[in-house]
């Protein structure tokens, strides 16, 4: 089974987990799947004797970060099957550019088609609850479009698909294509365990998703944009606070962070999110994009950009996997 993904990358942020250890986010993020930047896997049924494998970018993954997934594929899909699983990216892996969401929601459609679920909404709600034990985020990547996590939800809701917002374009700043040293998965949990500022990032999150929401709903950019702002700094203030502090920003970034403000200023509407990595992704409607990607190509001439907007839901097709 070949599937292909693309990264969720979320609008307004997941950073933390409930308690209880079945990674259900602590706040709710809205995120949209964006095109062009492609997860290819390649899924098949393990032989008789064979454990589950998983292979990305041609290196073999650590097994015991996969085999709650796998035994959780096993319950929900009612199978008895182990799977092997090979990926590759068309952009860095690990590099704050959300590769595990569109690497866990492949993972967890794959699993789902060779379990014999028919591709379809069950499959994909299942999938999604699936794919959020991998990586929280990848339960939006099992969708196209724009897409919520609430708060505590075992699975993401697709919202619209990629039609609803034709001008949104997101302009993603490679501030470096290196690995990033802080998982989120560690990170987030040092922020809950020791940043006197996770509990109020927690608290206020509700009220900046719900507005966010609203401004979604509204198609009201400026807003929209303004919420995102407050999210990915709240975020990264909560982190910043931790013990030992985690800070993702490079000098790019935060040159790039500087060149949205003035494009703001000069009444262009710039408005950057950033994930667990020094990665700058700016939200524009495409009458600004030109103007945009001048402006950041100015501020960080090292940064290679890379134009995105909304992309299609998942494709499983003979056609999709690894070349
Ligand atoms: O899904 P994870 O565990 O890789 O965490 C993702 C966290 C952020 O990218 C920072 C935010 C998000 O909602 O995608």
């Amino acid at each position: 089974m070949r599937v292909r993904t693309s990264p969720s990358l979320a609008l307004v942020k997941y950073w933390g987990k409930k308690a209880g250890g079945r990674n259900l986010p602590a706040t709710t993020s809205l995120a949209v799947t964006l095109a062009g930047l492609d997860t290819r896997t390649l899924v098949r049924v393990a032989a008789p004797g064979e454990g589950d494998a998983v292979q990305v970018g041609g290196e073999l993954q650590d097994a015991a970060r996969y085999a709650p997934f796998f035994d959780e594929a096993r319950r929900l899909f009612h199978s008895p099957l182990h799977f092997a699983a090979s990926s590759e990216n068309s952009f860095p892996s690990a590099a704050g550019l959300a590769s595990s969401s569109s690497g866990f929601a492949a993972l967890a459609l794959g699993c789902a088609a060779l379990s014999g679920l028919a591709e379809g909404p069950r499959a994909n709600a299942l999938a999604s609850d699936l794919a959020r034990l991998g990586s929280a985020s990848a339960a939006r990547a099992v969708y196209g479009g724009f897409t919520l996590l609430p708060a505590g939800a075992r699975r993401a809701e697709p919202l619209e698909g990629p039609a609803y917002w034709p001008d949104f374009r997101v302009v993603v700043a490679l501030a470096t294509r290196e690995k990033k040293r802080d998982s989120s998965r560690g990170a987030m949990e040092l922020t809950r365990t020791s940043s006197p500022y996770y509990a109020p990032w927690v608290r206020d999150a509700r009220k900046v998703s719900r507005e966010a929401l609203a401004a979604f709903r509204d198609r009201d950019a400026q807003k929209l944009g303004e919420l995102m702002r407050l999210s990915y700094l709240r975020m990264h203030a909560s982190a910043l606070a931790a013990e030992p502090p985690v800070l993702y920003w490079l000098p790019d970034s935060v040159a790039l962070i500087k060149a949205c403000a003035a494009l703001r200023a000069r009444g262009i509407g710039a408005w950057e999110t950033m994930d667990a990595g020094p990665q700058v992704k700016v939200f524009c409607l495409a009458p600004e994009l030109a103007a945009v990607e001048a402006a950041l190509r100015e501020a960080a001439p090292g940064c290679e950009l890379i134009v995105t907007q909304p992309g299609p839901g998942p494709d499983l097709s003979a056609e999709a996997g690894p070349r």
